[in-house]
């Protein structure tokens, strides 16, 4: 199915300190979007301004607009935006005292879900879409915490997935991990934008090149370009992108 998801003039502050600056973007359905930018730049508000997390940050501030399928986010219940804006933080976060098939139900739990059998199908189902399943069928009532750091992030992968979100927002998912697990998670990835709109925070420019469709480059707050990645690696619009992506800077 096909999302959309359009960012209008959107701007965020922490106190008084403005860390996005009339940010314009469509997010392509069914695409992985990679945001690329230099430390600071604004890559995880941004992400976080999608499922309204941003806002929840004491003396954070958010203006703009964030139309997802037609209806603004502002409009809904945060909780249940959540529920259709999955997200995947940077460091792999099993619930600690949560076994294995817990932890991917956890959400769905929270839902109201109680029949077992729905739940053993759903924990299957979202553990084979995050290629975890073959290795912890055995063992789902093991700790979550009994992963490996790759085998956590797909644990938390299928968490997110569990509850059927429609966007898959992902804040330098790899960068914890070994490249093995890393390649992976992209190759995870790869598959994943059949089914799902996929925005991924990455600072490793190989790995938006590698993944991602489109990208879209941040600096200081602004959003410089968005295109094709074959068009921003090889043939960049704007010098910014240029010198960052040449590595002039950043
Ligand atoms: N919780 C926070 N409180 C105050 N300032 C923050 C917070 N998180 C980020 N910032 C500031 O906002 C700016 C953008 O940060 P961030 O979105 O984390 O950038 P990036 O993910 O690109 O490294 C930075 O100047 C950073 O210091
Ligand atoms: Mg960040």
């Amino acid at each position: 199915m096909s999302h959309s998801l359009s960012v209008r003039q959107l701007e965020a502050w922490y106190g008084s300190n403005q860390t996005l600056k009339g940010i314009n973007m469509e997010i392509i359905s069914n695409h992985v979007t990679a945001i690329i930018g230099p430390s600071g730049c604004g890559k995880s508000t941004f992400v976080r301004c999608i499922n309204r997390m941003h806002e929840t940050l004491s003396g954070a501030k958010v203006k703009g607009e964030i139309i997802l399928d037609g209806k603004s986010i502002y409009e809904q219940d945060p909780v249940v935006l959540r529920k259709m804006v999955g997200m995947v933080f940077q460091k792999p976060n099993p619930f600690p005292s949560m076994s294995i098939y817990e932890n991917v139900v956890a959400g769905v739990r929270l839902n109201g879900m109680r029949d077992k059998q729905t739940l053993q199908g759903i924990a299957e189902k979202s553990l084979r879409m995050a290629a975890l399943w073959d290795e912890v069928k055995d063992r789902l009532n093991y700790s979550g915490m009994s992963l490996s750091g790759g085998q956590q992030q797909r644990l938390c992968i299928a968490r997110a997935l569990a509850v059927e979100p429609s966007v898959l927002l992902m804040d330098e998912p790899a960068s914890a991990l070994d490249p093995i697990a890393t390649l992976h998670i992209e190759e995870l990835i790869r598959q994943l934008k059949e089914d799902y709109t996929i925005l991924i925070v990455t600072h490793n420019m190989q790995q938006a090149a590698r993944i991602a469709d489109s990208t879209a480059f941040f600096l200081s707050g602004e959003l410089i370009e968005h295109g094709p990645t074959s068009g921003i690696f090889t043939n960049p619009k704007d010098k910014r992108t240029e010198d960052y992506i040449t590595g002039r800077f950043g």
